[in-house]
């Protein structure tokens, strides 16, 4: 089903994992010319692992403070993305903070997607439904979706895309969560596609 030269993708999850379905949908529709081999989630209970166990794809959880010490932990999962062969990471609602000699290895082989038009409403606690909830509560008229790479810092990475959606003024947080997902779901695999084919202008500041 996969040419033997797919390009060999880890999702990151800790939830739901509706953005890592909407991945491996991408494969199946030819939309997105890679192979999902690791499946990695920071919680046990994490919906997105049945949904791996679907598809036949390796999972592995991931507590960092399992480990003695940061290192160990980043090199415990250096060791299985090595494993895997894995070439690039996409990050689908994966809240916590990456080793630094994960980001190191594969620095601009990350890409993360949130649920906001980056600069706005990033950064350490700014996830889910607490990014809608300011939306909301600050009145914007719009917000959307961005692809962005991965760095050292919490959403700080060069945006690859975004996508805008209105903000609708009777709007609760779920349904906004709910349109800017549908965007999300359309997007991924596009972005992570250009990337893999080295569509993107990226530079190594
Ligand atoms: C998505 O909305 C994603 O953008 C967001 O978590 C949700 C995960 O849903 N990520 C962040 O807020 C990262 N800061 P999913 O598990 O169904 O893909």
């Amino acid at each position: 089903m996969f040419s033997e030269n797919a390009a060999r993708v880890a999702v990151f999850i800790s939830g739901s994992g509706s953005n890592l379905q909407a991945l491996i949908d991408g494969t199946k529709a030819g939309i997105l010319s890679a192979k999902i081999v690791l499946v990695v989630s920071s919680r046990r209970d994490a919906y997105g692992l049945e949904r791996a166990a679907k598809e036949n794809i390796d999972t592995f959880v991931f507590k960092a403070k399992k480990y003695a010490t940061p290192e160990e932990a980043g090199e415990a999962l250096l060791d299985k993305l090595a494993e895997h062969k894995v070439e690039y990471i996409a990050l689908a609602g994966y809240l916590k903070l990456l080793p630094a000699e994960l980001v190191k290895t594969y620095r601009n082989r990350i890409v993360n997607i949130h649920p906001a038009l980056l600069p706005k409403y990033g950064g350490k606690g700014m996830y889910g439904h607490f990014v809608h909830e300011a939306v909301i509560a600050n009145g914007d008229k719009e917000s959307g979706v961005s692809v962005h790479l991965v760095d050292e810092i919490y959403d700080h990475g060069k945006v690859l895309e975004q996508v805008r959606v209105p903000v609708m003024p009777d709007d609760s947080p779920d349904d906004l969560a709910a349109r800017v997902l549908k965007q999300e779901h359309k997007l991924y695999a596009r972005v992570l596609e250009k990337l893999i084919k080295g569509k993107y202008h990226i530079t190594n500041e």
